[in-house]
């Protein structure tokens, strides 16, 4: 029984999460379903001529009444008015709409839309204050927005799903057949690959381990050009002397992977940005164990692998010309017979020592022989981690930014002006000189916790003292950012794919960094 029903688990992992409404464009709203008005104001609504005049006025009644501000985020919903079986009125405010903005926008009116039984249409051709792929970005908001992740709930066949939920979701917008041009080549590819990685974050951890994540890396990859994937499995690993990885994988009877997802654009730069992943398929905290309560939420301690692979994804599925490198080092950290204990010392592939303090400090460990091995085979452009490291950044920064670290301010600027435009912000903490006195070891090169206040500093620290200081590097903490508690517009409670549009923004509009040796101590 238990074996079927492992077996059970293992096909439906297969199977798309859920049907989401296809994304279309047209030049004029069919007169059925729901409707989704985007305004900045009354005025905005009496310009709506392609509306019939006695349903604006009913329109315009309801949002007075409802004392409607037009804010940014706010929404309305009224039922049997016209033809529509739902009429959606979502606030813009009254600033010009950037890319983030707009992929609000489409986000809500998917949310807000997402139980309709019917088609769903999104009155675009008044949102004249914003960017030239304003369509572009309100489909992605949709796809975002639209996202759940049902795999695992009962579909009672005497009551299936009505077929209504999964009609298109049609953008009216002046120059639709562009529209839909642009949506396919550069809109999908980040949707897709945003709910790839948001699938592979919800998966339960006796579903997604290392094995596992990489299986199902290769599925998405079939059919993409100028993609390689190489797998470092466990003799591989102790082949390149990557003893930081292991100790972590060996408490664990999933074995550990390092897995390298190269993407080379035709025309791209030799040197490659090299993007390394955490991805700890489960925390348990090791010997340093962990409490119980929450530790469900530790199936999510590989979302920074999940993004970087995200990333490449969707940069190979648009070809982009750009040359890219996820590494994500995987393994699941689990307190069994071999595990690692505290006071162990082992060596990552560069030769430098470990003393390992806890156990549960396992996210650098794993990263140290991903940046390293990076660092020393692809004399990178620059290397930017990516990692659910520690809890001291979700009490500093919650959950409206990730933390930056950087030893080279272009960089760090580079990413921040990313986080900016794609609304995945970034706030960049620092990297003190003291830092490496406070994780000076007795009998190693270097601990793996450190006495003092700074978690995320000393996590961030340890994790540079693996890259050599010239190399342009960057670690962007996403603790507090992985995993969404209440719903946003473009992100539905649970797993966020933080990291893939801001990287996938980062990576596209990259400037060659001045190299030299950073600050920070080093
Ligand atoms: N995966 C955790 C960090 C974490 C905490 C992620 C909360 C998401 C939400 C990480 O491996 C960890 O356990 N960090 C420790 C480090 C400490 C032992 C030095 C922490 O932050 O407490
Ligand atoms: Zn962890
Ligand atoms: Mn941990």
């Amino acid at each position: 029984m238990r074996y079927l029903a492992a077996i059970a688990l293992m096909a439906s992992a297969l199977t798309p999460a859920v049907a989401a409404r296809p994304i279309a464009f047209a030049d004029s709203a069919p007169q059925t379903g729901a409707l989704v008005l985007p305004l900045s104001s009354a005025e905005d609504l009496a310009a709506q001529t392609g509306l019939h005049e006695a349903v604006r006025g009913v329109v315009g009644a309801a949002l007075r009444s409802a004392d409607f501000d037009y804010e940014a985020g706010s929404s309305l919903t009224l039922r049997g008015i016209g033809p529509w079986s739902q009429l959606v009125i979502v606030g813009t405010g009254d600033e010009a709409l950037d890319a983030a903005a707009l992929q609000d926008i489409g986000g809500k009116a998917a949310a807000e839309t997402a139980q309709n039984d019917g088609p769903v249409t999104l009155v675009a051709t008044h949102l004249a204050r914003s960017i030239d792929n304003a369509a572009v970005q309100l489909g992605v908001g949709a796809r975002l927005g639209g996202y759940s992740f049902d795999r695992y709930k009962y579909a009672d066949p005497k009551d299936p799903r009505p077929a209504g939920l999964d009609a298109p979701f049609t953008i009216v917008t002046g120059d639709a057949a562009a529209a839909e041009t642009r949506f396919r080549r550069e809109g999908q590819p980040l949707a897709e690959a945003v709910t790839f990685t948001r699938d592979l974050i919800s998966e339960p951890a006796n579903v997604v381990y290392p094995e596992s994540f990489v299986a199902r890396t290769q599925e998405a990859f079939q059919g993409v050009g100028g993609v390689t994937i190489e797998v470092l499995d466990v003799p591989a690993m102790e082949r390149l002397g990557m003893g930081s990885i292991l100790s972590v994988g060996r408490g664990s009877a999933r074995p550990p992977r390092m897995m390298i997802v190269e993407y080379k654009g035709s025309g791209a730069p030799a040197n490659p940005i090299v993007l390394a992943g955490k991805g700890i398929t489960f925390d348990s905290g090791g010997i340093s164990l962990k409490p119980g309560s929450g530790m469900w939420e530790m199936k999510t301690d590989m979302s920074g692998a999940a993004a970087v692979v995200g990333t490449v994804l969707s940069l190979a599925k648009r070809q982009a010309p750009v040359h890219v490198v996820a590494i994500a080092a995987l393994a699941e950290n689990m307190p069994g017979g071999g595990a690692t204990r505290p006071g162990d010392v082992v060596k990552a592939n560069n030769g430098k020592t470990i003393e390992i303090i806890n156990t549960d400090a396992e996210g650098r460990l794993v990263l140290a022989d991903a940046v390293a091995y990076a660092d020393k085979r692809y004399d990178p452009a620059a290397i930017v981690d990516v990692a659910t490291l520690t809890g001291a950044v979700v009490r500093a920064l919650g959950s409206e930014y990730a933390g930056l670290f950087s030893r080279h301010d272009n960089l760090a600027d580079q990413l921040a002006a990313a986080g900016q435009t794609t609304g995945e912000e970034l706030w960049r903490l620092p990297l003190h000189p003291s830092y490496s006195r406070d994780v000076k070891s007795d009998i190693a090169d270097i601990k793996n916790s450190g006495e003092g206040a700074p978690g995320a500093g000393y996590g961030a620290h340890f994790i540079g003292f693996f890259v050599e200081p010239e190399t342009p590097w960057a670690h962007i903490d996403i603790a507090g950012t992985a995993w969404n508690d209440a719903d946003e517009p473009t992100v539905p409670a649970g797993a966020a794919a933080y990291g893939v549009r801001l990287l996938d923004r980062f990576v596209q509009d990259f400037q060659p960094v001045p190299r030299g040796k950073g600050q920070g101590g080093y």
